[in-house]
């Protein structure tokens, strides 16, 4: 992926920089971060969700990793950017982010968010249900301030991976279903708030899609829903949010869709629907998370050793585990993996990959070929450059891993290896 390479010294190189250099200087684990690769993302997302007549914005949703580097890169890139919790929009504010720039999510904000997103006067918020409304509106009063929202809606469609599925409509913790009946009535209620503008209408059908389909028929639906809220209620739609979900390549069982034909396709959608019906064509909106960070991460360990086990298996024991990267324990998730100073050799033994947590859970990779392993070579498992960083853990009291940034042969330290005091930061000996 990127810029990844192999050097004449047979080692694995990102962004012009050789990795074992950079477990040298860094340590182990560490999270690498291709960052011409997430530029390059961030752009073929801008250049290709673009289609004359229609005004249509990026936004990266934070959640899939998020720090202060990482905010400032996103902000040059000129995308906009999602927020799900008073941590990420804390974290978009220290870094300056345009504030007009920032969506903020989640199906239960507390009133303490809603207050620092308020006060920063931030873009949108995304307006979960009726009682987040009613708070919203106290706050805005007590305030004294205005704010533009777009409505959280279920559209009814949970997309898999391989395929779409309808789900019974009401069984989403996100947002409202856009199949209820007292959908005018909450529409009125925006429609009179004197300090809420609502601007549209929200939907994300789910993560790591590779069915095309699945978000053409998401935005179908949602321009019918658009067309009886006109008809009915007498709302016009300013913007729709689309949400994200764009699915990525972890290995070989993930077949990614054409994203560029996939963006146009979407908004050629739009376009021609909302001219069959007659609507006004809204603003349209993207979120990407994992597309634009995952295949840029790199995470380097070091081997602590290699165990036969009686039954057979061929464990590689690595310096970190599920408390850097839990998707494998989680979700199943598959993972590649290479011998970072062996690239030039030849695969050789089947190993399980298993980190250091006291779990028999915590596997990184099962099954996998690689050349043969010994003590302190450095193992790079691929594209983990969205949901390890920003799902890391404490587990077991292990410091969370450094993150660096590598590009044209620098390194660029962006957030520091925890230490052991870090661990005890706010425990108290009473
Ligand atoms: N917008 C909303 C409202 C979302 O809920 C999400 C993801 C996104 C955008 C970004 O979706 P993406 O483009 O990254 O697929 N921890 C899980 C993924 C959870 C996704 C939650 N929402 C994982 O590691 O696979």
């Amino acid at each position: 992926f990127g810029t990844m390479e192999i050097n004449n010294k047979g080692n694995l190189q990102i962004g012009g920089c050789d990795s074992i250099n950079l477990t040298k200087e860094f340590g182990t684990p560490l999270y690498v971060v291709d960052e011409e690769l997430v530029r390059g993302n961030c752009r073929t997302f801008k250049n290709n969700f673009s289609l004359e007549g229609i005004e249509t914005e990026v936004i990266y949703a934070s959640k899939a990793f998020l720090n202060l580097a990482v905010c400032k890169l996103i902000s040059e890139e000129g995308l906009s950017l999602d927020v799900v919790s008073g941590g990420e929009l804390y974290t978009a504010l220290k870094a300056e982010f345009p504030v007009n720039k920032i969506y903020m999510h989640g199906n239960n904000k507390t009133a303490n968010e809603l207050i620092m997103a308020i006060q920063a006067g931030i873009g949108r918020i995304v307006v979960d249900n009726k009682q987040e409304l009613e708070l919203l509106e106290y706050l805005c009063e007590e305030l004294d301030k205005e704010i533009d929202v777009l409505l959280r809606v279920n559209p009814g469609i949970d997309a898999h991976t391989h395929e779409y599925i309808q789900t019974s409509k009401n069984d989403s913790k996100f947002g409202v279903s856009i199949f209820s009946d007292d959908i005018c009535c909450l529409l009125e209620k925006f429609q009179i708030s004197r300090r809420i503008n609502l601007k549209g209408f929200h939907c994300h059908i789910g993560s790591q899609i590779f069915e095309e389909k699945s978000f053409y028929q998401g935005i179908s639906v949602m321009l019918e829903f658009l067309d009886r809220v006109k008809k009915e209620c007498d709302f016009i739609t300013e913007e729709l949010n689309l949400g994200g979900g764009f699915g990525v390549y972890y290995s070989k069982v993930d077949t990614p869709i054409d994203l560029k034909k996939c963006l146009k396709n979407m908004l050629l959608l739009v376009k021609e629907k909302t001219m069959e019906m007659r609507l006004t064509i809204p603003k349209v909106m993207i979120e990407p998370g994992r597309s634009i960070t995952a295949n840029a991460g790199t995470t380097l360990y070091e081997v602590g050793g290699t165990k036969n086990t009686y039954g057979g298996k061929n464990y590689i024991f690595v310096d970190g585990g599920m408390t850097d990267n839990p998707r494998t324990a989680l979700y199943g998730a598959k993972y590649e993996a290479i011998v970072a100073n062996k690239m030039k050799l030849e695969n050789k033994a089947m190993y399980t990959i298993a980190g250091k947590c006291c779990e028999s859970g915590d596997i990184l990779v099962k099954d996998i070929v690689l050349p043969e392993v010994e003590r302190n070579d450095v193992l790079a498992v691929l594209s983990t450059g969205a949901y390890n960083y920003s799902m890391a853990s404490n587990y077991n009291r292990i410091p969370r891993p450094a993150v660096v940034f590598v590009k044209d042969g620098q390194a660029r330290l962006t957030v520091k290896r925890e230490t052991y005091e870090d661990i005890l930061r706010n425990d108290l000996l009473i």
